[in-house]
């Protein structure tokens, strides 16, 4: 990777590293997932510019407990969450708005750059700029990368020492058990032996505290989970009847899961450019799962992808974990070898 041939400077204090990724492939990946008996799409594709926007709102409903829960943890325990990430270069996968590292930066002493991860080029500079406004001391290298496959950090001095990545929102629930394993330890190769990671994780809780986060009273999710058809409409020259449509979310028990759906309301066809689907009344397409672990099923997993428990924060009513590992993948190895699990 000549990434140093993709460092680009783009004012005085600012420099992009554009590892240009692929932006993936919507119309194939939709008919593809059409084509399945059961119907779906992944929930990467709900983040279009009104997508994203109706995800903020998400979070700022009442009954969308994440965000909030996990702000209110950062800012509880900043003091103690910097004191292990003090002298680091600090990755965030999938930094967006970069607002809950502002809880952090305001706390940290020194870090030798902080590096926000993100696909989306225009989103990634405005937050970065932004960012170094309020942080003007702060060395930003913000990548241009798709964090879910291999990030391919170029030789710079910044990523030569410790390096700590950042995870925050639950993001890792979106992704099923095996690919979440995955994901931790491409991390995990990123961040080297030794290097950590802050992960913020949605935890197991009440059915009813569950299943009304993502069936708010406002109908934000459900215009959320809709926006995929009209963007499909818009974008993909489909003809989705918006109407013919209805949101459904539930927990799955026995996948430990919240499931959202879009329900057909009645027999139908539609098409997707030059592709016709059939739809049968009750038929759902499958658009996301958001996976809820305790804590000691979320640190078997990060045991499997090779890190070990460094520290842990969680709210009163064990909603929501913050999770400080520590990459150590023989360390987990062993212990797997010599059958001790618990903690
Ligand atoms: C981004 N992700 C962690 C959210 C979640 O809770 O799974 C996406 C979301 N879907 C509906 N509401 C929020």
């Amino acid at each position: 990777m000549q990434a140093l041939q993709l460092f680009e400077k783009l004012e005085p204090e600012f420099a992009l590293i554009d590892l240009n990724p692929k932006v993936a492939e919507f119309a194939c990946e939709v008919i593809k997932g059409l084509r399945l008996s059961q119907k779906r799409i992944s929930p990467k594709f709900f983040y279009d510019q009104k997508g994203s926007e109706l995800f903020e709102k998400i979070c700022e409903t009442e009954e969308y407990y994440v965000t909030r829960l996990e702000t209110a943890l950062l800012k509880k325990h900043a003091a103690e969450i910097c004191r292990h990430l003090d002298g680091m270069t600090l990755i965030e996968l999938g930094s967006g708005a970069s607002e809950k590292i502002r809880i952090l930066l305001r706390q940290i002493r020194e870090l030798v750059a902080y590096v926000p991860v993100d696909i989306s080029k225009s989103f990634l500079l405005e937050s970065a700029a932004r960012l170094q406004k309020d942080f003007q001391e702060l060395s930003i290298i913000p990548v241009c990368a798709d964090f879910t496959l291999p990030v391919d950090l170029p030789a710079l001095p910044q990523f030569q020492g410790q390096k700590a990545a950042f995870f925050p929102g639950s993001t890792i629930g979106n992704f099923d058990p095996q690919d979440a394993t995955l994901l931790l330890k491409r991390i995990g190769q990123m961040v080297g032996v030794g290097g950590h990671l802050l992960i913020g994780v949605d935890l197991v809780k009440p059915l009813g505290v569950l299943e009304a986060a993502y069936n708010d009273s406002h109908g934000v999710t459900r215009d959320f989970n809709l926006n995929l058809l009209a963007r499909m409409n818009t974008e993909l020259d489909a003809d989705f009847d918006l109407q013919g449509f209805a949101h459904r979310a539930f927990f799955s028990e026995e996948f430990n899961r919240i499931e959202m759906h879009l329900v057909s309301l009645k027999d139908q066809s539609v098409t997707v450019g030059e592709s016709s689907f059939e739809f049968r009344k009750e038929e759902t397409i499958h658009t996301e799962c958001s996976y809820k672990y305790t804590r000691d099923r979320f640190l078997a997993l990060a045991r499997s992808a090779g890190f070990e428990l460094k520290d842990f924060w969680t709210d009163p009513d064990l909603y929501f974990g913050e999770f400080l590992l520590e990459f150590r993948p023989q360390a987990s190895a062993g212990l797997k070898r010599s059958g001790s699990e618990s903690r």
